[in-house]
């Protein structure tokens, strides 16, 4: 029996109950659920109302559509009343089914308006007597370290609270706390943003944390982005958006019968400079020492006498903007899986996976001597000796220190650093004491987006191919999209992003997290219209001023929110992006009036770590890099092409002209100063192939010849890949768009160094940054760059979705509106399950090949409609759901390929395999 539609998944700006939001127009979506073939949504009503009450009794005083006729499920903009700050906002749905039947009402969810105008602000920036930002040569020396601040404020709460609201931010980072307790469970809130344009404030309810009578709010800050270390190697690298940290929050109490209470900071706060966090740093870790702690500081008991008045800071000027990304919290503690003791009293504790987080570990008079701190340090690998290996971490320390004195043993764990580890070291422990596996726990944390995608077959190396992916995703999402989480670097490599971007997607709901980064991409950008390399960019000075508009790096400022339109259907996006976008294209344009991009490239790092990188014997040393300026101009003409269709999708309709005949002319001048009459690319490389294809650079009566000249390149390196960031993953795509199977599972599945599984069989747990990170006999490639934890080479992950299981979205119908169902069989794999959770529901593909027959189990959701192709001898022995496939849509039936299109639901088709 069908059971009746089901809405779900009720989200506002892509965030379920939101908090605080400072969209004055928000977006509201919902899933439909149901196992109806072709069922549909007709209508829809949306009511939303000021309060719970209200909301019951379907009196939408804010905003009711009554019965809208459409299929619209996502990005429904709100049109009712003028939202203010600090309102709730209750809001349900109900819709019309394709037969015109209405549906239950959708379960009740809200969200609220945080601080919309900057006069709302009535807190005050406080902090700690200022300090000068240290010049230049002092920086050189060494970042002084500082114990992180304690602040606090008693108040008295006389009446019964119904409800209290928490807005806060810091200039560097907070932990929150009321009557002893954290508020929420944010890591490193407020996140990172270019602190001299925008920083984020943080939406929490505290009702239940508040009690009558006293009450003390409390707040510990640290150095984080804003003053701490950021990005690659030299000493100066901190400090830069300034040294004086600095918090700023306003408590909204709404007591019972009606009256409010506002607690703000401002110079009625006290401060403690001298605090148990001796030193905080996200590279360098922590040191705690419990000496210096000042028990109950923030209860009410604590006696504050000997703490300083804070400073009132009247010279911040910066746009508070509320946190609509997940938050970083810890998503998963993991236990140990190895011991051992390689010099004496020197323990190793190995977690069987790289991460990003830190140690939770039980520490006190059992194990810890007085006044001697016990260390950890973290590392990824280990040294044929079996100690830590920490040479590829650079000037990250990754180390936290306790220092214990006789307490009871209890759990510690750092507040503001994190790692990237799968080993941890630790020293200065009580000697003769048994140590074991149970003292220590890995916390992983990440940006809290929620999974998507899964992906599983009959290979278990491409399995586990797959959880490194995804492992490397999670390690590498905190607050940006970082290169790698262990060395002093952790940068939003643009490039890196533009790869993986797609496979990202797959595997997590990005869309709030990269909307928030596409923000910080336009924060980055120049006047003159390049994006940075990295983002967030936080350099003024010095040599990484130059890391700024490389191709392929700057090109993922049009890449990314393309993307962001593809798989979400976000509109808005565009059209936020749009004029940034466009004035990235007349920059390298004007720069480059004969469309070859030759000037002005920045540090154009061209196809990062491609196969010339490669130190081993076995492997040919040249050949595998493509020429830059023929990587750059390809690069050149896509971002066009992408400007080009975004121009069409705002009706932008001089602008499409204008771009779409820009990238004509880009790609004739490529072929015309790049190709042979027989397709040969400059540089002759896998690369330059697979990126031309790819990029459809190409005119018609090239194409096989191009082709052709790939299979060659490929051939040259003994069926090896030679290809870097930019081009590995196209390589494959175009393998399998030009029927090249065989050669792209080849690639896929071999074990031949390089490749995936090669790492795989090296023990890796998260994806390498270079394909011979580590190689038996060899051992470590540069220490200089040489990290495991990269997600580029994972931009694989795409193919697993896309090419192996099959799911693609459709450009003209996005956000898998329509989808497009197309499995490629290769390899030894016999069987293959996954899903995708697109913004309109999970999309689930399963098949299996039985002897001659393949059996394809699809779900597609509802309201939406598929295109499905799929392999068989002949339409005869075709059946869906036992029955003669003939009862579906045939669209065509070509080259052993039967392709039907199919609304929403379950279908099982077989066929006999040609
Ligand atoms: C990063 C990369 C990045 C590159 C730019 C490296 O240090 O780790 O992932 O894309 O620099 O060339």
């Amino acid at each position: 029996m069908n059971e009746p539609i089901v809405i779900k998944e009720l989200k506002c700006e892509y965030l379920t109950n939101p908090l605080g939001l400072d969209v004055v127009k928000p977006r509201l979506s919902w899933v439909l659920e149901s196992d109806k073939r072709g069922q549909k949504q007709s209508a829809y009503r949306i009511i939303v109302a000021s309060n719970t009450e209200n909301l019951e009794k379907n009196h939408g005083d804010l905003w009711d559509t009554n019965k809208v006729s459409s299929d619209q499920t996502n990005h429904i903009i709100y049109k009712g009343g003028e939202l203010k700050s600090e309102m709730s906002c209750y809001w349900k749905v109900m819709i019309w089914d394709k037969d015109d039947q209405p549906s239950k009402w959708s379960k009740s969810v809200m969200w609220t308006m945080g601080v919309l105008n900057p006069s709302d602000w009535k807190a005050k920036w406080i902090g700690g007597s200022p300090k000068k930002r240290p010049s230049l040569i002092k920086r050189r020396l060494k970042k002084k370290s500082t114990p992180c601040p304690l602040l606090r404020r008693k108040f008295k709460i006389d009446k019964k609270i119904s409800r209290a609201i928490v807005y806060v931010t810091a200039l560097g980072e907070y932990e929150l706390r009321i009557n002893g307790k954290k508020v929420g469970d944010h890591i490193f809130a407020p996140e990172w943003t270019d602190y001299k344009k925008r920083v984020q404030y943080q939406t929490y309810d505290v009702t239940d944390l508040l009690k009558e009578g006293e009450n003390v709010i409390g707040a510990i800050l640290a150095d984080g982005w804003y003053a701490g270390y950021v990005g690659p190697g030299i000493p100066i690298n901190h400090s830069f958006y300034g040294v004086n940290l600095r918090l700023l929050m306003q408590l909204k109490i709404e007591q019972l019968e009606g009256s409010k209470k506002e607690i703000v900071t401002n110079s009625s706060w006290k401060i403690y400079e001298d605090g148990p966090i001796r030193r905080a740093d996200h590279f360098m870790g922590e040191i705690y020492d419990i000496e210096k702690e000042q028990i109950g500081w923030d209860e009410n008991k604590f006696d504050d006498t000997g703490w300083q008045a804070v400073t009132v800071d009247n010279s911040i000027v910066i746009r508070c903007v509320a946190q609509l990304n997940e938050p970083i919290r810890i998503v998963k503690e993991i236990k140990p899986i190895a011991l051992t003791e390689p010099k004496p009293n020197i323990f190793i504790f190995d977690m069987g996976q790289n991460i990003a987080g830190w140690c939770k570990i039980r520490l006190g008079k059992s194990n810890c001597n007085i006044n001697s701190p016990v260390t950890l340090r973290h590392g990824e690998m280990l040294k044929p000796d079996g100690t830590l290996y920490t040479t590829n971490l650079r000037t990250a320390k990754a180390t936290d220190k306790y220092i214990i004195n006789h307490i009871e043993d209890r759990e510690f764990q750092p507040h503001f650093t994190y790692h990237g580890f799968r080993y941890v070291e630790i020293t200065g422990l009580k000697t003769n004491i048994k140590i074991n596996l149970d003292m220590v726990k890995g916390c992983v944390i990440s940006s809290d987006t929620p999974l998507a995608g899964m992906f599983e077959s009959s290979d278990s190396t491409l399995n586990k191919l797959w959880q490194n992916i995804l492992w490397t995703q999670i390690d590498n999402l905190i607050s940006v999209p970082t290169d790698c989480p262990q060395r002093d670097e952790r940068l939003g490599w643009m490039g890196d992003v533009q790869v993986f971007g797609q496979t990202s997607i797959f595997n997590m709901d990005m869309a709030s997290f990269y909307s928030k980064w596409i923000k910080d991409i336009r924060d980055s950008q120049r006047e003159d219209g390049r994006f940075a390399d990295f983002v967030p960019y936080p350099y003024k000075r010095g040599p990484h001023l130059k890391m700024i508009g490389a191709p392929a790096w700057a090109d993922c400022g049009v890449i990314v929110p393309w993307q962001m339109y593809l798989n979400y259907g976000d509109k808005r996006i565009i059209e936020q992006h749009y004029e940034s976008a466009k004035r990235f294209i007349n920059y390298v344009h004007s720069k480059n009036p004969k469309l070859i991009w030759k000037k002005k490239r920045g540090f154009d790092y061209g196809d990062w770590l491609n196969g010339d990188k490669i130190k081993d014997k076995s492997y040919p040393k040249k050949g595998g890099a493509i020429p830059k300026v023929v990587f750059a101009t390809s690069y050149f003409a896509h971002s066009a092409e992408l400007l080009s269709k975004m121009a069409g999708i705002l009706g932008k309709n001089e602008d499409l002209k204008y771009y779409r005949n820009l990238t004509i002319r880009i790609k004739e001048q490529f072929v015309k100063e790049f190709i042979s009459k027989e397709g040969e690319i400059k540089g002759n490389t896998q690369a330059g192939y697979a990126l031309a294809l790819y990029f459809n650079l190409l005119p018609k009566e090239l194409l096989s010849k191009t082709v052709l000249h790939l299979i060659n390149a490929i051939e040259r390196y003994n069926g090896r890949i030679s290809t870097g960031f930019c081009s590995t993953l196209k390589l494959m795509l175009e393998l399998a768009r030009w029927g090249h199977t065989k050669i792209a599972y080849d690639l896929l599945l071999s074990r031949k160094f390089p490749s995936w599984f090669y790492m795989i069989d090296q023990g890796a747990t998260t994806m390498w940054e270079r394909w011979d990170g580590y190689v038996e006999g060899r051992g470590f490639q540069s220490k200089w760059m040489n990290s495991f934890n990269h997600y580029a080479y994972g931009s694989i992950g795409e193919f697993l979705y896309r090419i192996i299981l099959g799911i693609n979205f459709d450009e003209n119908e996005p956000g898998y509106k329509h989808i497009i169902i197309k499995p490629l069989l290769g390899g030894d794999l016999t069987w293959v399950r996954g899903h995708y959770n697109s913004i309109h529901g999970i999309i689930k593909v399963e098949w299996s090949i039985v002897k001659d027959n393949f059996e394809l189990i699809v779900s597609i959701p509802a309201n939406t409609t598929a295109t499905i192709y799929i392999p068989a001898k002949n339409l005869e022995s075709c059946t869906e759901s036992k029955k003669p496939i003939k009862g579906i849509e045939i669209v065509s039936f070509e080259e052993n390929v039967v392709c039907v299109k199919i609304g929403a639901g379950q279908y099982k088709f077989r066929t006999e395999l040609p």
